[in-house]
């Protein structure tokens, strides 16, 4: 039985196969439609979430499979205080597989090592997001034809955002990666991912203005300033805004050069860039379901 905590969790070559299964899901659903019949799926959602939840239902439906869950710790027994090791015991018993997001770091795989069905981390706390990366991944492979040798600029809050500790570390074993970093300075890239990106050698700056690097990117990633991590809400407001593509900003962007982001958005991309045609964060939900239906069909071992 296997788990996915963390992107990492699965070699290059496994992801090789996992893409190419994600793309033929893609051509060919019909084909999937009814490989998880008699399966059932829990979500347990300690932590609000629009696209990770759903994303991971419409997955199960579509493999012909069923869904059980809650979407709000508070209407769990986690309210009355029931541990996260006793819930999945519990989870065990009534599904097959369970994705688990939970503000808690690590909770996940605490939820794994008591579990006897396997267990996805759909986003824990500040620290990784590895369905979210599977879907940054299989969306710049589809579209961009390739997952080496590019530039990506990743911009936002660096220091929290967990969809962007997951894609570092995991774009961080294709050669030719160069990372450019833009970020206010209090929401820099965390000190063990920049001594990571060091110690393997790999090509990275860190930048405050977009403008800047705009010219040069191949793949810009765009990140929310998140409200639910932060200390205190003054320095929240005046980060928030920091960073607002528009279109004058596109202007400075190449031809070619992709917008992802793992959304929600809420300001810093403005709407009227939801047009251009390198904005493709909406494509990138959909990609969303076809790995997340990929990655069931590989832990149930149906693929
Ligand atoms: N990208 C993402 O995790 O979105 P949700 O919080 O809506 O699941």
């Amino acid at each position: 039985m296997r788990h996915l905590m963390n992107p990492m969790d699965f070699s290059v070559e496994e992801l090789d196969r996992l893409f190419d299964l994600a793309a033929d899901i893609e051509k060919n659903p019909e084909k999937y439609a009814h490989k998880c019949t008699g399966k059932k799926l829990a979500t347990c959602f300690y932590e609000p979430s629009t696209r990770t939840r759903l994303s991971f239902e419409t997955a199960m439906l579509n493999l012909g499979g069923s869904v059980i869950g809650f979407s709000d710790a508070g209407s769990s027994s986690a309210s009355k205080g029931e541990s996260v090791s006793d819930t999945i015991r519990v989870i065990s018993c009534f599904a097959d597989i369970c994705a688990m997001r939970h503000p808690k770091e690590g909770a996940p795989m605490v939820a794994a090592s008591h579990s006897t069905i396997p267990v996805i981390n759909a986003g824990d706390g500040g620290h990784q997001h590895p369905t979210q990366t599977l879907t940054d991944l299989l969306t710049i492979r589809s579209l961009k034809g390739r997952l080496d040798n590019f530039t990506i600029g990743i911009c936002g809050d660096l220091k929290f955002g967990r969809t962007v500790h997951s894609l570092v570390n995991a774009l961080s074993r294709y050669s030719g990666i160069r990372f450019v970093f833009i970020s206010p300075e209090e929401l820099r890239i965390p000190g063990y991912l920049r001594e990571k990106l060091w110690d393997n050698a790999l090509t990275f700056e860190e930048v405050i203005r977009l403008e800047d690097v705009m010219g040069k990117l191949d793949l810009l990633y765009m990140t929310r300033v998140q409200r639910e991590r932060f200390f205190n809400e003054e320095d929240y407001v005046r980060l928030k805004d920091f960073y607002i593509l528009n279109k004058d900003k596109m202007a400075l962007a190449k031809p070619d050069c992709l917008i992802l982001h793992p959304l929600p958005r809420v300001n810093e991309i403005s709407v009227e860039v939801d047009k251009d045609p390198r904005a493709v964060y909406f494509k990138q939900v959909q990609y969303g379901v076809y790995v997340r239906m990929a990655l069931i069909l590989t832990l149930l071992d149906l693929a």
